[in-house]
């Protein structure tokens, strides 16, 4: 799959990136190894710009060696990592912690937000300089989302970060309405009453309003209602907003009446929503609305997951960095979504909106040789899961698709089910 369509090829690498796409068969001889790729299909490496692999603080979670190796077993060539971590990252020293931490234990590429929160407006421009990927603000509680700033403190920081053309990943779900909508009851749908449609649609128009308001790049995270697609395709047509819009598998493949026997399994912020929310959903992705898919992989340990009878306490949150790609080609099977708008969806549009782009999300001349050989297929068993907690309320779901192989940086890191040599993935700072 290439920026023009799709085409037969010969892709040609060296050192670590695409050097030509040749005619079939013209590959020309000495080349030091040969991966036969026939019958499948080699799209650029998926950047899934949403998991959350919890080093430091939270490793009992998921971790770098097991968050990597899921990634790459799912034909993701890089993650971006966010910043709810202990310590949180909201400050550069915090930042060149976690590349520290992180150094020769990725099997795939990795950018890393900084956290904006209500007291740390002045780290803004540190983070940028110590090479955060973009901002996270958590404009409602979650998991170890720290208070977010007030709308003043709001628009003071997006001036700053339009300044810097940084941009900002959105959680968009009103606090304060949150707080006033809580329900302690069992089930799934107390959890969705409590954080309630006009929660994320408040958000959106209110940050929508003050990234207009400073010229601020912002992208609204887990879109999960019709409510904030309306908002956000409209704000898109008027074009006074730089504003990208991500959504993720499980609003676009369960609702909450489905989800409802698994209990906690499929507890996450924001909820599983209605049939009319994912079809809207759906036509957002279908008329451009939506720009990016993220797994949102958010693990939590299976104590944490099941208080037993007590939904209300569960973490919110699932694994899904390694059914991102496969759950999504199997859409594509379906006939429900092109395989060119799944390459948009998946590589180039996180790479463009994360500074990568050209450098990654395509199969051009040039660009990094990351890459994911895939099979669409009749219904297959689901690899073995590499997350150290990969249960998700997707994770029984039959897949048309298998990840054959996949290169990092022009090596193979994963093969028919398996790991291949050591880590590879490099730390990825945007352009600048
Ligand atoms: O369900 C969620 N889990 N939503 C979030 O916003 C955070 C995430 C987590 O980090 O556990
Ligand atoms: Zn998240």
């Amino acid at each position: 799959m290439t920026p023009d369509g799709q085409r037969s090829a010969e892709i040609l690498m060296q050192e670590g990136q695409i050097a030509a796409l040749l005619a079939p068969g013209s590959a020309p001889s000495g080349v030091a190894s040969i991966l036969d790729a026939t019958g499948c299909l080699v799209l650029p490496g998926a950047i899934d710009p949403h998991v959350h692999f919890r080093e430091p603080g939270f490793s009992a979670k998921e971790d770098w060696e097991h968050g990597s190796l899921a990634a790459v077993a799912g034909g993701v060539t890089t993650v971006l990592d966010m910043p709810n971590t202990q310590p949180p990252t909201t400050t550069a020293a915090a930042l060149r912690d976690k590349v520290t931490l992180i150094a020769g234990r990725s099997r795939c590429h990795y950018g890393l937000y900084g956290m904006l929160w209500a007291q740390n407006a002045e780290e803004i421009e540190a983070l940028a300089e110590a090479g955060a990927i973009g901002l996270k603000v958590f404009l409602g509680e979650t998991t170890a989302s720290l208070p977010p700033p007030d709308d003043g403190q709001l628009l003071g920081a997006l001036r700053r970060t339009a300044a810097l053309g940084l941009r900002t990943a959105v959680h968009a779900e009103n606090g304060a309405i949150l707080r006033a909508a809580a329900v302690a009851g069992d089930g799934l749908a107390a959890h969705g009453r409590s954080r309630p449609a006009v929660a994320e649609a408040e958000a959106v128009r209110r940050v929508c309003l003050l990234a207009e308001a400073t010229g601020a790049p912002i992208l609204i995270v887990h879109v999960s209602t019709a409510w904030a697609v309306d908002i956000l395709r409209r704000v898109k047509a008027e074009g006074r907003v730089n504003v990208r819009v991500e959504t993720c598998p499980h609003y676009l493949l369960l609702t909450e009446d489905e989800a409802a026997p698994m209990g906690a399994i499929a507890k996450v912020n924001p909820p599983l929503r209605s049939a009319e929310d994912r079809s809207a959903l759906w036509e957002a992705i279908a008329d451009g609305t939506v720009d990016q898919l993220g797994s949102d992989h958010a693990p939590h340990t299976p104590s944490e997951k099941e208080c037993v009878g007590d939904l209300y306490r569960a973490a919110a949150g699932f694994a899904g960095v390694q059914t991102l790609v496969p759950l999504l080609l199997t859409e594509v099977v379906a006939g429900r979504l092109g395989i060119g708008r799944l390459v948009e969806l998946i590589a180039e549009g996180p790479a463009r909106h994360w500074g990568l782009w050209p450098r990654k999300g395509r199969i051009a001349p040039g660009a990094d040789a990351d890459l994911a050989i895939v099979r669409l297929c009749p219904p297959a068993v689901l690899p073995r899961p590499f997350s150290k907690n990969p249960r998700s309320p997707l994770s029984d779901r039959p897949v048309h698709a298998e990840i054959v192989a996949t290169l990092v940086a022009g090596q193979l890191a994963y093969r028919d089910g398996h790991p291949v040599g050591a880590p590879t993935g490099q730390w990825q700072r945007p352009n600048a």
